[in-house]
């Protein structure tokens, strides 16, 4: 993922950032669609929607980053061979319970969070502002989901 300058850039660390988003988004989103559809609780219909809620909001946010991707000069990845190298979660949800596939979502929102932290504190010293601004807003939906699972396991 090089900026198509072919020069070592700020853009590149962008695109590397925003790839690793990109990839993080989408399984997610996955696995969100994963809970929406299998998961047997008493509690069902407010963990379907609130699932609902959520891969939605990770879906929009998908061709946002993507475009962004390309307007800072990179290629976008769209293969999921490409997503499962460059993510920093896997799409196996390993969770019998609601309460383990809840936990299992928290960890990744909180490994994603994380990884947008570390990320603009990676592009902070560049001018690209609106790649921050994309980030920063990504940054406040999972940390309000973490909030939310917080809520509903405890
Ligand atoms: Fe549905």
């Amino acid at each position: 993922m090089v900026c198509s300058c072919k020069q070592s850039c700020a853009c590149d660390k962008s695109i590397e950032v925003l790839s690793r988003l990109l990839a993080n988004s989408y399984i997610l989103f996955l696995k969100t669609q994963n809970i929406h559809w299998n998961v047997e609780s008493c509690a069902f219909r407010g963990i379907h929607l609130m699932t609902e809620e959520h891969y939605n909001d990770l879906f929009a946010a998908i061709d946002v980053i993507a475009e962004r991707i390309r307007m800072v000069g990179g290629k976008s990845p769209a293969t999921f061979k490409e997503f499962l190298e460059i993510a920093s979660i896997n799409d196996n949800l390993n969770a019998e319970t609601s309460e383990e596939m809840l936990k299992a979502l928290l960890l990744d929102h909180k490994t994603i969070r994380d990884d947008i932290k570390n990320g603009i504190k990676t592009i902070n010293d560049s001018d690209d502002f609106g790649t921050v601004d994309v980030l920063n807003s990504r940054l406040a939906f999972h940390e309000k989901i973490i909030w939310m699972l917080k809520s509903t396991i405890a």
